[in-house]
C-alpha cells in the first residue's frame, strides 16, 4: 500500500532553491545585504513556518531583521482563528501602506491562514493595495517562485485558491532558538469541529514520513537541541496516511530512542484519538517530557456533540483517569470555549464542573468567536455578550485559584529545569521550565542558560514559580 496523500517531487522543491540562488544573485549587486521581516500570528505551526520563510528568505540574500523599520521585505504570517487575530493583523498590516509610500521598492507580502479565507483575499485585493504578494499556507513552499514573480515586478500576486496541500521537504529553514525546536510532523485537519476555520485554510490531513522526522530530530539533538516540540494539529492522526503501520504513539517511541539529552513533547492531541498507548509511551519514555495538552473546549455532552468534537464528557474525564494512572504527575493543559452558539449558563457550569473535577494546570480560554464558512457560524446565537463575559470571568477566576493551589505545591520540591533564557529583573535574572513546561524565575549566572540545573522551588505566583539553584 502507498501513502495516501501527495508528496512535492523533489525536482519542482529543486526548483525553488534555483529561484532563491537568481534573487541571491540579483541582491548581491546591492551595496549592502537588503532586509526583510516575518511578523507571526497564531500558533506553533506558524511559528514553524515562519522559520521555513526565513530560510527561504535567508537564501534569497536577505539579512532577517527584527522590525519592519527599513525592511525591504515584510512578510505577515497570519492567523485566522478568531476575529480579534485577525482585526490585529488588518490593522497592522493598514499601517505598514506610511512605509511603502516612503520606499516604494518595498515588497509587503501577508500569507498564513487568513489568506486562504476567500472574503480576506478580496478585502486585501480591493482595499490593501499596497500589499504585492498574498499566499495560503499550501502554497509556502513555492514563497521564491511567487516572491520572484513580484520582484521582478509583474505585478500583484494572489495564490489564494483553494488547495488540499501536500507535502514538501527540502526547504531551507531557519530556526530562531538554539535550545528549543519545532518539528512538524504532519500538516492539515480533517476533524471539522464546527466552530473551526483550520480545517478550510489548511487542507487535509497529510504525514510526513517518518525517517524524514527522526533524521531531523537526530540533527537537532547532535546541535545541541534541549526541547523538541512535535508539531501538529491533531498528532495523534499521525500516520493514517502512510504505509507501514506507522502511529504517533510508534513515531513519538522512535523520537524518545534518538540518543542526546533533550526532552521531547508534542501539540496538540484531540481527545478523541489520544489513545491508552499513547499514555503507555509517555509513561515509559523518559525522554518524553511528563506534560501534555489535551483541549476539551466543554464539559458539556450535548455542547460537545454540537461542535462535532466526537466524544462526551464521560470520555474525556476517563482519558484523563487513565493517563493520570500511569503518569500520576502528569502537567495537563487544555483549551476551551465559552459562549458557543446555543450555550445556556446551566451547560456552561458543566464546563466549571470539569474543570474543578480535573484540575488543569492551566487553561486557554476563549470567547467564541464565530468564523465565515463554518457551520457553527450559522447556529442560532441567543446569548447576550454580557452574559458570555460573566460566564467567562467565572472560568478564568476558577482556573486561577486551580493554578495557584496547583503552584503552592510546588514549593518546597526541587525540579530539574532547563535555564533557558534571561529575566526580566532583579528578583530573577533566569528564566527556566520544568519538565512540565511550568515557568521559573530564579536568580543566576547567565552562563547558566542553555543547562540543566537542579531548582528548589521557593514561592509562586498563579503564572509562575520563583526558586533557587539546589
Ligand atoms: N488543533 C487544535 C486547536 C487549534 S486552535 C486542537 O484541536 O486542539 C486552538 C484553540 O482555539 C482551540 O482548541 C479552541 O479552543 C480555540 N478556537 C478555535 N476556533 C475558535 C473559535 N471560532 N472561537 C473561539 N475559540 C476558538
Ligand atoms: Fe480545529 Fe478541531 Fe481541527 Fe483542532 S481538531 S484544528 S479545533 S477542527
Ligand atoms: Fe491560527 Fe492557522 Fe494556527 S488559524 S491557530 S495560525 S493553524
Amino acid at each position: 500500500m502507498k501513502r495516501t496523500t501527495p508528496v512535492i517531487p523533489a525536482e519542482d522543491v529543486r526548483r525553488q532553491t534555483e529561484y532563491c540562488a537568481q534573487l541571491r544573485a540579483l541582491n548581491a549587486e546591492k551595496p549592502a545585504p537588503p532586509l526583510a521581516y516575518v511578523d507571526t500570528y497564531g500558533c506553533q505551526q506558524n511559528e514553524a513556518d515562519s522559520e521555513l520563510l526565513r530560510g527561504m528568505l535567508c537564501s534569497m540574500g536577505y539579512e532577517i531583521a527584527g522590525t519592519d523599520q527599513g525592511a525591504d521585505v515584510i512578510v505577515i504570517n497570519t492567523c485566522a482563528i478568531r476575529e480579534h487575530a485577525e482585526q490585529r493583523v488588518f490593522g497592522n498590516v493598514g499601517a505598514l501602506v506610511h512605509g511603502k509610500r516612503k520606499n516604494p521598492r518595498q515588497i509587503i507580502c501577508l500569507c498564513g491562514c487568513m489568506a486562504q479565507e476567500p472574503h480576506v483575499a478580496e478585502k486585501l485585493r480591493q482595499t490593501y493595495r499596497h500589499v504585492d504578494l498574498v499566499f495560503g499556507p499550501q502554497q509556502l513552499w513555492r514563497f521564491p517562485e511567487l516572491f520572484r514573480r513580484v520582484y521582478l515586478r509583474r505585478g500583484r500576486v494572489f495564490e489564494t485558491a483553494p488547495s488540499d496541500g501536500a507535502i514538501a521537504e527540502g526547504l531551507p529553514v531557519r530556526r530562531s532558538g538554539e535550545l528549543k525546536a519545532w518539528v512538524s510532523i504532519m500538516y492539515g485537519c480533517n476533524n471539522f469541529c464546527s466552530y473551526c476555520i483550520v480545517p478550510y485554510v489548511r487542507g487535509r490531513e497529510r504525514s510526513r514520513e517518518p525517517e524524514i522526522i527522526l533524521s531531523e530530530i537526530r540533527e537537532l539533538a547532535r546541535r545541541g537541541y534541549k526541547d523538541i516540540t512535535l508539531l501538529g494539529q491533531n498528532v495523534n492522526s499521525y500516520g493514517k496516511d502512510l504505509e507501514g503501520g506507522w502511529d504517533f504513539p510508534r513515531l513519538l517511541e522512535a523520537a524518545g530512542a534518538i540518543p542526546g539529552d533533550f526532552l521531547l513533547r508534542f501539540m496538540t492531541s484531540h481527545p478523541k484519538d489520544a489513545t491508552e498507548k499513547l499514555f503507555d509511551v509517555m509513561a515509559g519514555c523518559e525522554k518524553v517530557a511528563p506534560v501534555i495538552h489535551l483541549p476539551f473546549q466543554s464539559g458539556n455532552t450535548r455542547v460537545l456533540q454540537a461542535m462535532n468534537r466526537r466524544y462526551t464528557r464521560e470520555q474525556y474525564l476517563d482519558k484523563v483517569r487513565a493517563l493520570r494512572a500511569r503518569i500520576p504527575s502528569v502537567v495537563l493543559t487544555s483549551d476551551v470555549i465559552v459562549g458557543f452558539p446555543g450555550e445556556t449558563t446551566e451547560e456552561f457550569e458543566d464546563t466549571l464542573s470539569l474543570i474543578e473535577a480535573v484540575r488543569f494546570d492551566a487553561l486557554f480560554t476563549f470567547i467564541y468567536s464565530p468564523r465565515k464558512g463554518t457551520p457553527a457560524a450559522e447556529m442560532p446565537d441567543p446569548q447576550t455578550r454580557e452574559e458570555k463575559s460573566a460566564n467567562f470571568d467565572r472560568l478564568v477566576e476558577t482556573q486561577n485559584r486551580i493554578s495557584l493551589e496547583k503552584h503552592r505545591s510546588y514549593i518546597g520540591t526541587v525540579q530539574r529545569c532547563l535555564i533557558d533564557g534571561a529575566g526580566k529583573d532583579s528578583r530573577s535574572s533566569l528564566t527556566a521550565r520544568t519538565a512540565g513546561n511550568r515557568l521559573v524565575h530564579l536568580n543566576g549566572d547567565s552562563s547558566l542558560i542553555g543547562q540543566y540545573a537542579d531548582i528548589r522551588i521557593t514561592d509562586c505566583s498563579t503564572w509562575a514559580l520563583f526558586g533557587e539553584l539546589a
